[in-house]
Parts: structure tokens; sequence; C-alpha cells
């Protein structure tokens, strides 16, 4: 597939280290940044600055124009019935606790269960022990096969009439593995139990409809789709949220306050109390405006014809251990890895010297690491940025550093 060389729509990705082109696969962590999300910061700065919703000049409402516009952005981006569905966040971690300490504290009771995969990263999944903790719920796992992915009867065997809220990832952060959500979100309606989705891993790399899904709630990260740190979404049925009472109490997401109450402004806005990160906000519109403008079919396809050409050099080394789904199909831009005998940490290190960034480590799912029995993987990520360039020289890499190591063993 002949595609333009999106690398140098970014100036990160054209630095030098260690004397060595960048070659940045850590983009399951983090995305960089585009210049025109750049740019949009430095223009918000320069010209619109001002508190948004509180103001009744001009800065103030060009600011609230722009902080609103990109929620129309996002609602759009992922098909949202109205704008009242899109709450902004800090990121998709604040999304999970706005949900467990509002929807979850108040609806779970004793005796009811929350289902979540053993694969899921901590922030969706410390908020739910706290809540079965002080509920008197239980909180079941469902475990993944021997390639990392839920079977429909691990899903039927978990998911019961007690079940109140299931919360899963589209996308394992620390795997790849793409999960059926749709057979989720079905299996657990019919037992009427809510879903929330976890799409900060898939949302970057894949059309997301949250009306198409039927999800009852969605959260992600901007930072992970080429938009600044410091902003999040969560997406939220409209007739649940009305219900929830709000998580951060303060200022603007308020209609009237006395002495010993108060009462709350409407959604969305209930649930943004407090000076938000506008222009994260506004980066982020203009990051999904770039991946738009490309398709997010067309970047799910370069990042498959990556991943196929990795994959297939990977297998020929007999001292790599790749984790997650054996079909391509299964799979997103992840390579969670093991080289024999290098500790994960080490062979990070070692990357980086010669320029190449990749993730070692657990990757904020524990639980996840110690079912499998290890502790740690290397983890290699891409985005529609990488290039074939890029898998050759991680194949270098990991061929010289096991090679390195040889002479030890
Ligand atoms: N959640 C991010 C990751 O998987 C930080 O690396």
């Amino acid at each position: 597939m002949e595609t333009r060389d999106y690398s140098k729509d970014f100036k990160t990705l054209n630095i030098e280290v260690n004397g060595n082109r960048l070659v940045y696969l850590d983009s399951a962590a983090t995305t960089q940044k585009p210049n025109v999300v750049i740019e949009s910061i430095k223009n918000y700065y320069e010209n619109i600055n001002a508190n948004p919703h509180r103001g009744a000049y001009y800065l103030s409402v060009e600011a609230t124009k722009a902080y609103e516009e990109s929620r129309e952005t996002v609602k759009c981006f992922i098909n949202a019935e109205t704008s009242k569905e899109v709450i902004f966040t800090k990121n998709a971690t604040e999304a999970f606790n706005l949900l467990a300490f509002s929807y979850g504290m108040d609806s779970v009771k004793a005796g009811d269960e929350i289902v979540i995969s053993i694969a899921e990263h901590h922030s969706n999944l410390i908020p739910w022990q706290r809540v079965a903790k002080d509920k008197g719920a239980t909180l079941k796992y469902m475990y993944t096969n021997e390639f990392g992915e839920l079977t429909l009867d691990e899903i039927k065997s978990k998911i019961t009439e007690k079940t109140k809220i299931v919360s899963v990832a589209q996308v394992s952060n620390a795997l790849g593995t793409i999960n059926n959500i749709k057979e989720i979100i079905d299996y657990a309606h019919s037992k009427g139990s809510i879903v929330i989705v976890d799409a900060a891993q898939s949302i970057p790399h894949m059309k997301v409809d949250v009306r198409e899904l039927d999800v009852d709630f969605l959260v992600f990260s901007g930072h992970k789709l080429l938009a600044p740190m410091g902003i999040g979404v969560l997406f939220g049925k409209e007739e649940l949220l009305q219900k929830m009472p709000p998580f951060m109490l303060g200022g603007d997401m308020v209609e009237y306050v006395y002495e010993q109450e108060a009462t709350f402004d409407e959604l969305p806005f209930k649930f943004e109390g407090g000076t938000q990160n506008v222009e994260a906000a506004i980066g982020l519109k203009v990051a999904i405006d770039y991946l738009e403008e490309i398709g997010m079919e067309t970047i799910a396809k370069i990042e498959k014809e990556l991943m196929t050409y990795a994959m297939d050099e990977i297998k020929k080394l007999p001292y790599v251990t790749v984790y997650g789904p054996s079909k391509i199909e299964n799979r997103s831009g992840v390579i969670s890895f093991k080289i024999e005998g290098v500790h994960p940490h080490d062979v990070a290190s070692i990357f980086d010297s010669h320029g190449v960034a990749i993730r070692a480590g657990n990757h904020c799912a524990q639980p996840l690491m110690r079912y499998m029995g290890i502790n740690s993987t290397c983890r290699a990520s891409f985005y529609l940025y990488n290039k074939k360039e890029d898998v050759d020289k991680l194949i270098e890499v990991i061929k010289s550093t096991y090679n390195m190591f040889s002479k030890w063993r």
C-alpha cells in the first residue's frame, strides 16, 4: 500500500537519540504529537486564552466556543447521540474513577457482581476493587486463554443475572488482543448488566461507534491519539448520566449553592467541576481532525501491514517469545515479547542506546502478568507514523541484543 510518510508531520520523530534516528515504538504509552496539534496549543495561548463558561467578554466567549467545538468533534467521532453524552476528564483513569465513585457506588449493592477481565489495566481494576469492598459486592474475573483472548464460553460462565457492571478493554494494552466487545455487550445486556468499554488502546487505531456497539459507557485518553496529555473522554448514555451524582464538586458544575446544599448544572457540565484543560481539549479536536482526514480505515491498514511484517520477521527468531493472539486479525499494533536470557529492562536500555523506544515492565497489568506466570515483557507498539524501516530496526536490534548476551550464556 502506497501511503504518505506521516512521520514528517511530527517534529519529535525527526530527532536523533544517541546518534541514531529515533525509532518510536511506544505509542501504546503515549503518541507523539503532530505539528498541527502543537500549533493549536500555541494559538490558544496567543489568541483566545481565558476561563471558559465564566466570562461575558471576547476571550472567554472564544475559549468557550473552542472548548465546546471540541466536544462536538468528539461526539461525531464516536457517533454519540448528543454532546451531553461527552464528558471531558483528565484521562481514562479519571473517567474510570468517575464511573466507579458515581455510578458504581450509587448502583452496586451487597451480593451484586462486577465483572472485568484479568487483562485489564490497573485503572479499570483498582476502582472496582474499591466499589466491591465498600458495597459488599464480588469482583469477578474473566480469564484469557493461552493467546490472551476472551472466549465466549468464559464470557458466558462469568456474566450472570447477578452482574451489575461489566468493564472491559476493547484492546489490551499489555498484549494487543482485540476483544470482541460487541459479543460481550450483547451478552451482558441479555443478563441485565451495563457495560463499560475501555477504548484507550482501540479508538486511536480503529473506528469506534458507540451507538453501533450499544455500549453504556466508554472511556479513552486523548494523549494516545495524538492529542496532548491531560484530556480524556467519558461517553455515557444520557439516561444513565442523568441519574448519576456528580463526582468532582466545585466551581462551574453547579446551579445554585446554599449554605447547606447545592443543586447541579445540566449535562455535561455537572461532571466537569473546576477549570478544565481547554488547550488540551482544543488539541484533541485538532488531533481527531488530523486522524479523520487520513481516515481510520487507512490507519488500521497501515498498522496491519506493519504488524504482519513484524510478526513474520519475529517468528524467524527462535529465541523470541511473543505473547498474545497468534492470528494477526485478533491483534492491534502491539507486540509484547521476551528475548531469551535477557531481562526486559535490560532490553529496553540497550534498545535506547540504538535510538529505539519501547516499553518494558508489567504495563500496569500486574494481575495479568502474574496469571501468565511472568513478571514483565518488552512491548513494541506501532502507530500510523511508523514505517517498514522501523520494523527492520526493531528486528536488527533484537538480534544484536540476543547476540550481545550470548557470550554470557
Ligand atoms: N497505559 C499506558 C501503557 O499501556 C501508559 O503504556
